[in-house]
């Protein structure tokens, strides 16, 4: 029987991660998942007419969701990593219990190990020795190379691309077409900015833009 799903987030990778669900759903023989619907604390009105679109429901706020009696298993469909972090925090304390999705059109290659609440999307590439930590988002067609790991909250938006022997850090975001090559280490919370090449070991913290990277000028 499948098991009752809830997506924290209705905004674009919310929906998206919606898609990974009915595909695993449409690949299996019987579906894997029930999705109750989608919690969100601030839907948009373009947002819930999207929903509704798609026969999708609302299902309130998180404290909504943290007040039901049930448990149903979660997913956090939100690219911020520290939101992403803050809202798995709470619903694990609360005894909800994340799952991993992956979109039966990615490609996951040997001695891969994922944690619970990360999103596989369409197109992605992850081949070989790699670890994958919790709650890490692989947009489609991001793509990660041998013998890398990536920390908890981490976001790989479209087409970004880590290279081999990489280490990226908890809650790092690298950003649409962002690229880190080989044998560097992305420090916690930084930020690679859209279309970057990272070609030297970044900073904690650091927003890195251009290529080569550069960390980004504060105006103040
Ligand atoms: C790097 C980034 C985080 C900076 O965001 P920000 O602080 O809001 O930056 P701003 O938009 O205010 O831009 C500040 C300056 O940096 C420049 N800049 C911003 N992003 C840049 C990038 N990726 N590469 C080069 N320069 C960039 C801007 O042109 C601007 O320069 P200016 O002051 O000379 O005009 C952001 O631009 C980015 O690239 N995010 C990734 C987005 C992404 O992946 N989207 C897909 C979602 S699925």
């Amino acid at each position: 029987m499948a098991d009752d799903l809830i997506i924290v987030g209705a905004g674009g990778f919310g929906r998206e991660t919606v898609d990974v669900v009915e595909a695993i759903n449409a690949a299996a023989a019987v579906p894997s998942w029930h999705l109750l619907g989608l919690v969100d604390d601030a839907l948009t009105e373009s947002n819930a007419r999207r929903l509704r679109a798609r026969g999708l429901r609302h299902l309130g706020s998180l404290e909504d969701l943290l007040a039901l009696e049930a448990r149903p298993r979660y997913v956090v469909g939100i690219g911020s990593p520290l939101v992403r972090r803050r809202i798995a925090e709470r619903l694990d304390a609360a005894g909800f219990s994340a799952v991993t999705l992956t979109h039966p059109q990615a490609t996951i290659g040997s001695e891969v190990t994922i944690g619970s609440g990360t999103v596989v999307c369409a197109g992605a590439r992850v081949t070989t020795n790699i670890r994958l930590g919790k709650h890490v988002h692989l947009n489609p067609n991001a793509t990660v190379g041998h013998d890398t790991v990536l920390g908890d909250f981490v976001s790989m938006n479209p087409a970004s691309s880590v290279s081999g022997d990489c280490v990226v850090e908890d809650e790092v975001l690298i950003g649409v077409g962002g690229v880190v090559l080989n044998q560097l280490t992305v420090g916690a919370a930084a930020v690679i900015g859209g279309s970057a090449c990272v070609v030297r070991d970044v900073p904690p913290g650091a927003v890195m833009v251009g290529v080569p990277a550069r960390p980004m000028e504060v105006n103040l």
